[in-house]
């Protein structure tokens, strides 16, 4: 009679197992790795660590993030504005105070823009004053400014 133990086959097999179980893990953990390596917040990321622009928001007067000009209002402009369109298509339009308080009213009724309240006169200040009819000439053109690649989900 064979009183073999039932178990015995599977025990001779057990160093494969556990060498299968580390295969696996570090298979998984570099396929992890190379999916988030370079996201921003990872670990020892290199691309954040060396950019020069780190903590530097504003680079030739001009908002980064939002590409707006960062002068008077900027922030209010940028906290009202950016959501739902870069700053980019703000930046690139001109108008006078009426002719911006025209776009804001059309936004307001037709593309869900909220009632900007008592905020509403500062940000058609900034507006007119920063990107007013070129006739006004309120201030000089940029010159010589490297673009940055704006956040397209603004
Ligand atoms: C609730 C969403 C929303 C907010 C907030 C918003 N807009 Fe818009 N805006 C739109 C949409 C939608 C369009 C049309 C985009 C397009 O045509 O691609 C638009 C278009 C524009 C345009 C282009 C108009 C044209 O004739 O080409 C300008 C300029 C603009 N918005 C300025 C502003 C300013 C300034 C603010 C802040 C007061 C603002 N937007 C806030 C939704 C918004």
């Amino acid at each position: 009679m064979n009183h073999q133990d039932p178990l015995k086959p599977i025990s001779k097999l057990m160093p494969l197992f556990i060498l299968l179980a580390i295969t696996t893990t570090l298979l998984f953990g570099l396929v992890i790795y190379t999916a988030f390596h370079g996201e921003p917040g990872f670990g020892n990321n290199k691309a954040i660590k060396n950019n020069p622009h780190k903590g530097l928001e504003i680079v030739d007067g001009v908002d980064l993030e939002s590409g707006l000009l960062a002068t008077g209002d900027y922030e209010l402009v940028k906290r009202n504005c950016t959501p739902c369109h870069s700053g980019k298509l703000i930046a690139q339009n001109r108008a006078s105070k009426e002719g911006w308080r025209s776009m804001i009213n059309w936004m307001q009724e037709t593309q869900g823009l909220w009632d900007l309240g008592q905020n509403e006169e500062a940000i058609l200040e900034y507006l007119e004053s920063c990107y007013g009819p070129e006739k006004m000439g309120r201030r000089k053109n940029l010159e010589n400014i490297d673009w940055y690649e704006l956040n397209p989900g603004n």
